[in-house]
């Protein structure tokens, strides 16, 4: 019997923006608990130094832009030929875009955006999809969405618009791999000081993290990437083994409530 300690025992996961922030705990914790992983990302340093610093043989690197299908299709492929199946998809590759007046958008960033956030995941989700199905894996498929998949709060239109549209993914996905034994789920944080969300609003951890606990609902904790990973590790792993096409938010009741009382 597998170890209760090690959830993802012979599992085998891509990570998709496993370089960083919430993907790079997420690599951490399921190595952690017994899985194989390949991080895929695109920021090739970082990742190799993620790699590094795991350091055992359960986890690799492969490039892998998300918003170029065939990389995505060859990363599930190298997967596949490396630890022999695919057990775990997590889509959480993203860009937070540039803030600022739905008057001056800028096209182009919002093709961008949705060009990473939801045709990335959609890509991801199918390719994932093809290998599970052929090889008759009964596989858990996670996406990363937002509160703002729930809510139009603080983000940028794009963001928002991206992050709805992974729900749509994930909703679809799920009705049509359910049959095969698939679960496709999603989950959707609230703000954490990653390097994504620090660049884009150009304040640093401290700020940030300051800046999100005022507003959130839930006091006396602080959000983090590790918060996340857990979320991703039980929609991974056989505990959530009847939990399909949810968005499970880790926001502390934000999205749930019209406004925090404070
Ligand atoms: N941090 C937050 O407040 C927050 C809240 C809700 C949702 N999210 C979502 O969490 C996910 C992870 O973001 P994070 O906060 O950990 O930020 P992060 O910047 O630390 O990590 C994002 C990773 O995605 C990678 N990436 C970006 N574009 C890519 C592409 N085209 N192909 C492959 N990889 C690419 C980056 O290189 C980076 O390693 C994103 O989908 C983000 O929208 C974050």
């Amino acid at each position: 019997m597998a170890n209760k300690l090690m959830r993802l025992e012979g599992k085998v996961a891509v990570i998709t923006g496993g370089a960083s922030g919430i993907g790079e705990a997420t690599a951490r914790l399921f190595v952690e608990h017994g899985a194989r992983v390949v991080i895929a990302d695109i920021q090739d340093e970082l990742a190799l130094q993620v790699v590094s610093s795991i350091g055992t043989d359960n986890v690799c690197y492969r490039h892998c832009d998300v918003t170029d299908e065939k990389q995505v299709e060859e990363t599930v492929a190298f997967a596949v030929q490396k630890y022999s199946t695919l057990d775990i998809m997590f889509s959480n590759a993203g860009i937070l875009g540039s803030f600022g007046s739905l008057l001056e958008m800028d096209m182009a960033v919002f093709d961008r955006t949705i060009a990473v956030n939801t045709r990335g995941a959609a890509s991801a989700v199918k390719h994932a999809a093809r290998v599970m199905v052929a090889k008759k894996i009964r596989g858990s498929i996670i996406c990363t969405a937002s509160v703002e998949s729930i809510l139009a709060g603080t983000a940028p239109l794009p963001y928002v618009v991206s992050k709805h549209g992974i729900l749509a993914v994930v909703k679809s996905a799920a009705r049509e791999l359910g049959q095969h034994g698939i679960r496709v789920n999603c989950i959707s944080p609230h703000g954490i000081a990653t390097p994504m969300v620090c660049k884009s609003v150009g304040a640093d951890v401290g700020t940030v993290e300051a800046t999100v606990y005022r507003n959130a609902n839930l006091k006396g904790v602080t959000l983090n990437t590790k918060h996340i990973a857990e979320a991703a590790l039980f929609l991974a792993s056989d505990e959530s083994a009847y939990i399909s096409a949810q968005n499970l938010a880790v926001d502390g009741g934000l999205s749930s409530i019209m406004r925090p009382l404070n």
